[in-house]
């Protein structure tokens, strides 16, 4: 837990009460578009994401000072025009209309835009008080039934803005990717010191607090969202999101909170909150969220090429066990009836793999399913708050698939601000065992700072403690991959400092797996 967590007590329901509000006084429309004017209200840039092949939801949020409260507008709802077009001058115009941001969804506007033909690029942009936002760049999935030769897709995870530059969200943004997928620690909730940390840029003083209510969580996402290689990644391609442990608390587990002084009342009203606040920042097609439980698990299909299974591996895990931290020997891991993603998602997953018609089936989520040994001796010391303190839940999966024959498993996840590339097994203690499938883990955008170019912990490489491991880094940057009929490249991408911005990237590794043959191989 990190030392500037404070207590909590005493702002549940002041906090509840915000986040449930409903305005129904008439808007003073005229006094709004006055503040719009009087400031840019398209400092967060705009977004798209989770794209259908005739749809893409777009967003954006208005907020002329994005770290004051309500982004420095009233408490007034606003009217946004939108439109969507084939060219970037916007003379091929498809489709447009108007949206209102209202105060209680923190001005933030999500568009569904519909009739939009497959596999296509489009551009779009917003207009509110006489201004325009900035173009962004997106594209709609495949046909259902084509067939695809190849889609490019960038993932990462772990983005602490205090932590140092997003240069390798510029340098993804860049590679004009497909789609992105977000694998969460979007945010961080952490209190950000005035001097604005390894950035040194300022902030206010309120920022010294960690995120609790609505407001704060929207002034962290406001914060956050300013930050201009951010911004350029979310122009250029569709983002794909869900939420890790940092969107709400350090290593929550579903209505596990963090214990001490936080009771569960005060948890849930926190998590309330940090779910709505993500919502209302994030281009997602998931239900308004209106409390502390949101169900943002979903599905997205490529064609025939790939289908991806976007996991909540959170909100309905069980607590961790033996103290949540590195354990020998924890033998509650390996209690039955322990949940990582609870018997819904569960049965969903499993029912949706068996229903696939795509090459690759891939599960996009939070964190390591491969067993990682952090300790380099004989003992085998495991992270319970990874899959592998939810041991029957992962054998549950591993067995599920099997018994569907699922073609190609691949497994995309965060949170361990380490790259890694391994191999999965239905036994990891028998390296004899054959793959199953793989998984790639992207490291951090700019969480744990610098980095190097060590393989440290977990020890890596083809360390026999972890022999399906077959590459691992701890440097800053993102993955890019190019999914074909016949393989699945994935190049790890890494920039060698983050405390100032203008890093190059460059290639660390290249792994494949082959159509048909689980297993990697390096470049
Ligand atoms: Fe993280």
């Amino acid at each position: 837990m990190h030392p500037s967590r404070r207590g909590f007590l005493g702002i549940g329901s002041a906090a509840f009460a915000l986040a449930f509000t409903t305005n129904l006084a008439d808007p003073r429309t005229a006094q709004a578009r006055a503040a719009v004017k009087a400031d840019y209200p398209f400092r967060l840039g705009v977004a798209s994401g989770d794209p259908l092949p005739d749809r893409v939801i777009l967003w954006t949020r208005l907020a002329p000072r994005p770290l004051e409260p309500l982004g420095g507008l009233p408490y007034n709802r606003i009217q946004v025009d939108w439109e969507i077009a084939e060219d970037e001058a916007f003379t091929r115009r498809v489709r447009h209309g108007s949206a209102w941001a209202t105060p209680e969804y923190g001005h933030s506007v999500h568009v569904d835009a519909k009739g939009l033909r497959p596999g296509r690029e489009y551009f779009y942009r917003f207009r509110a008080g006489g201004e325009l936002s900035p173009v962004g760049r997106t594209k709609t999935a495949p046909a259902p039934r084509s067939s695809p030769d190849a889609l490019r897709l960038a993932f990462a995870s772990c983005a602490s803005w205090q932590d140092g530059y997003y240069t390798a969200y510029r340098h993804l943004a860049d590679e004009n990717p497909d789609v992105v997928f977000h694998l969460g620690d979007y945010i961080y909730e952490y209190g950000i010191v005035p001097s604005g940390g390894t950035r040194n840029t300022p902030v206010p003083e309120q920022f010294r607090v960690q995120c609790d209510t609505l407001d704060r969580f929207r002034v962290q996402y406001g914060l956050y969202k300013s930050d201009p290689d951010l911004q350029a990644a979310h122009h250029r391609a569709p983002w794909i999101v869900t939420w890790d442990d940092h969107e709400v608390l350090d290593n929550w587990a579903g209505r596990y909170g963090p214990g001490g002084e936080v009771t569960e009342q005060d948890y849930l009203v926190i998590r309330a909150n940090a779910f709505r606040a993500f919502w209302e920042n994030m281009p997602v097609r998931v239900p308004e969220v209106r409390g502390p439980d949101a169900r943002i698990y979903r599905r997205f299909t490529f064609g025939d090429l790939a289908e991806f299974n976007v996991l909540d591996t959170r909100q309905y895990r069980d607590d961790q066990v033996c103290g949540d931290g590195q354990q020998v020997d924890c033998a509650e891991r390996l209690d039955p009836a322990r949940q990582m993603i609870g018997a819904e998602q569960e049965r969903w997953l499993l029912d949706g793999l068996g229903a696939s018609r795509a090459k690759w089936n891939v599960l996009a989520q939070q964190v390591a399913m491969m067993q990682l040994d952090y300790d380099a001796g004989p003992a085998q010391r495991l992270s319970m708050d990874l899959w592998d303190g939810y041991r029957a839940a992962k054998d549950r999966l591993f067995t599920g698939m099997a018994e569907r024959q699922v073609s190609n498993p691949v497994v995309l996840t965060g949170d361990i601000h380490y790259n890694l590339a391994g191999e999965l097994r239905a036994d990891f203690d028998d390296a004899t065992t054959p793959p199953i499938g793989v998984e790639f883990v992207c490291t951090s955008v700019s969480s744990g700072g610098n980095g190097n170019a060590s393989t440290g912990v977990p020890p890596g490489g083809s360390d026999p403690v972890n022999p399906h491991l077959r590459f691992s880094s701890y440097q800053r940057g993102y993955v890019s991959c190019e999914v074909t009929r016949g393989q699945w490249r994935s190049d790890f991408k890494v920039v060698p400092y983050v405390d100032r911005p203008g890093a190059p990237v460059s290639t660390r590794a290249s792994l494949l797996t082959l159509d048909g043959a689980p297993g990697l191989h390096a470049l």
